[in-house]
């Protein structure tokens, strides 16, 4: 499985990046606006930095704005996935930009419809937000399930993308369904990590270890 870092934050990316953790980025406007930057100059950065698909998401609602934006944001860097709301106006731009080969992301999908026209417009990564569903009382896992399953029935290449991502759980269970790839905020991606039976069974060693008395370098 593929983890993208949900964020436009250099420092963030590239504590993760270290690790080697990091295959791709992905942004939004709202996390453009939380990182303060200009937004050809940050994603700019972060292609520089990462090597991986980097989303950078359009802003205009009509087609033809939508294709023009899009066309811009490509130019930024080879690795730019253009991302491009689930509209008719969006599917419509991800059909012309992947029809010249650039990589399209479809976000705020919602439906396991919807996944499937993305992947008919010829989509590179299809986003269903996960975590928005659940806050409406939808369960989001069976969105991954569903376009999974109608993904493979069909043999369509588009990757699937799991986004809002709010909890270590939608991880392990997007890795179980078999979504392609997470985007999560770095600070989810880190839980990962965690887990108190290796904290208290480490303290354990560490005392044991003291009283040995010995080093080892
Ligand atoms: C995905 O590409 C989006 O940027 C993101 O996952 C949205 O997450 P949120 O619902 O936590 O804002």
């Amino acid at each position: 499985m593929k983890f993208f870092v949900d964020t436009a934050n250099i420092d963030e990316i590239a504590e993760l990046h270290e690790l080697g953790f990091v295959d791709g980025v992905t942004t939004n406007p709202s996390l453009i606006l939380k990182s303060g930057r200009d937004i050809l100059e940050v994603t700019k950065e972060i292609c520089d930095l990462i090597p991986g698909p980097v989303s950078a998401e359009v802003a205009a609602t009509d087609a033809d704005e939508m294709i023009a934006e899009g066309r811009k944001l490509a130019q930024i860097a080879d690795n730019i996935a253009v991302k491009v709301p689930l509209t008719w106006a969006g599917l419509k731009t991800c059909r012309t930009l992947s029809s010249e080969g650039q990589m399209v992301n479809v976000t705020l999908c919602f439906s396991a419809n919807q996944a499937l026209l993305a992947a008919k417009a010829g989509a590179t990564f299809i986003s269903p937000f996960i975590g928005r569903l659940d806050d409406i009382n939808v369960d989001g896992m069976e969105l991954i399930a569903d376009i999974r399953q109608i993904y493979d029935n069909y043999g369509y290449e588009t990757e699937i993308l799991a986004a809002s991502i709010r909890t270590v759980n939608h991880i392990t269970e997007s890795a179980r369904i078999g979504a392609d790839v997470v985007t999560a905020p770095a600070a989810v991606l880190k839980k990962l990590a965690d887990h108190p039976l290796t904290d208290a069974g480490l303290a354990a060693f560490l005392s044991d270890w003291a009283k040995t008395g010995q080093k080892i370098v």
